[in-house]
């Protein structure tokens, strides 16, 4: 796609689509939950329909109703054996969750995915839901196509993750629900605990100690309403986008604020960004609040430990911002950027130089020399979608036009992106 920069701004309000990794929950847990569950503005997109698809394939009723979805879950074993392999496509998400479902199972699945996601490491899961008794294999111990066999039961573990990990968290307590007795999960640093929160909203017996966090197996999940809140991995694209095109000020209405994913507003504030957050509410376990961002100048920040995992996906969009900021921002301790959709580390490096930027790219993050201003640049998202949206809010900053390939895949989280207004300065 080709992008006109310069002399761009955002103003008013913005509303952004449902989140990715509440939507993918809501279709899980209301699948082996009893009874029906509604889902309000459910996130339509590419990655949400590969969960989906594998659940129709178990035999799960899910149907659009209106506005919402409506989900007719069958309890923890209700789902049927699918008769072909479940295609995750693009989604880490879907695989790595719904192995810890498949793991409980009687009957046989194999998982497959993309040519990233099978090239994406999966021993993190292999590894924890084998300790369980689960029978999964890869290949190497590492790639899809995941194969899983039914075993006689699960039994409860007490988890130390070598990773902060969502994913590898939640396919273990999603396991958790068909083992025997109790499992612990002790968590290396703070990662989004939306499996945590739909689960007890839907009645499992769950606990949470500061890094402790424990399940008890054979809980019965209860269907219920659900309204899922604006993604502020989304949001963050417009946030950036607001904070360094000169008069922009915009309101993103019902994002989610759940403090396990908004480390990007931190680390904005710290920077100077104008960011304020309003009119928060709970909504079934999760809190929705209104964002104001208006323009700012910037400063560099340096950001390290083990806070990283609650703005990993934000790492794209927040380079953006560092490359306009005063100063020199380093990142460091996030390896976790390699094992993304693409390697994120080495992408945006490329990727933001050919418009001039200067990132030199480290091992485990990125030194990125602010101040720098940007020419137009032919640039590749190497379909990874967050990179493809990172990519087109700097390339605004370009004065002249810029193209970008493989935008598509815009599609895997955020379809309605080109729909938001960015206007020019006449
Ligand atoms: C996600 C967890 C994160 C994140 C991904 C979505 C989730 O992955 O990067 O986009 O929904 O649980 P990791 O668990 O690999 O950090």
């Amino acid at each position: 796609m080709e992008i006109i920069g310069g002399n761009r701004f955002l103003k008013g309000e913005i509303k952004i689509p449902g989140d990715k990794s509440i939507s993918h929950r809501s279709i899980i847990l209301s699948s082996i939950a009893e009874g029906e569950t509604e889902i309000y503005n459910f996130l339509d997109s590419e990655d949400t329909k590969a969960t989906i698809d594998c659940f129709r394939k178990m035999g799960i009723s899910i149907d659009k109703d209106g506005e919402k979805l409506v989900v007719k879950g069958k309890g923890l074993k209700g789902l049927a054996p699918p008769d072909c392999i479940l295609d995750c496509k693009n989604s880490g998400t879907t695989m790595r969750l719904i192995s810890g479902v498949l793991v409980g199972q009687n009957f046989s699945t194999i998982l497959t995915g993309d040519n990233s996601l099978n090239n994406r490491p999966m021993s993190r899961i292999i590894n924890p839901l084998k300790r369980m008794g689960g029978n999964i294999e890869g290949l190497d111990n590492e790639y899809p196509p995941l194969k899983i066999r039914p075993i006689s039961n699960l039994n409860g573990i007490y988890y130390k993750m070598p990773v902060a990990s969502a994913q590898v968290k939640s396919a273990i307590l999603l396991a958790s629900l068909y083992a025997e007795g109790e499992t612990i999960i002790e968590e290396k640093g703070p990662s989004r605990d939306h499996t945590e929160r739909m689960l007890n909203y839907f009645g499992a017996r769950i606990n949470k100690n500061n890094n402790l966090i424990s399940l008890k197996g054979g809980s019965r999940l209860e269907g219920r309403k659900i309204f899922i809140p604006g993604d502020f991995s989304s949001a963050s694209f417009f946030i950036v986008a607001a904070l360094i095109l000169e008069g922009s000020e915009i309101v993103i209405k019902d994002v989610g604020v759940n403090e396990t994913r908004v480390g990007l507003l931190h680390v904005l504030k710290e920077m100077g960004g104008n960011i304020e957050i309003d009119n928060v509410k709970n909504f079934n376990n999760e809190l929705v609040g209104d964002i104001y961002v208006k323009y700012s100048k910037l400063k560099s920040t340096n950001i390290y430990g083990n806070k990283i995992a609650t703005f990993i996906d934000e790492i794209p969009i927040l380079v953006v911002a560092a490359t306009f900021a005063e100063g020199t921002t380093t990142i460091n301790d996030a390896s976790e950027l390699k094992y993304k959709e693409s390697d994120r580390i080495k992408v945006m490096t490329e990727e933001m130089n050919k418009m001039g930027a200067s990132i030199k790219a480290l091992e485990d993050g990125m030194i990125i020399e602010g101040g720098s201003s940007l020419k137009p640049a032919k640039l590749n998202s190497y379909n990874d979608h967050r990179i493809a949206m990172a990519l087109f809010i700097a390339a605004l900053k370009a004065e002249g036009k810029s193209y970008i390939l493989g935008s598509e895949c815009i599609n895997i989280s955020f379809p309605t992106f080109f729909d938001i207004p960015i206007r020019k300065i006449d």
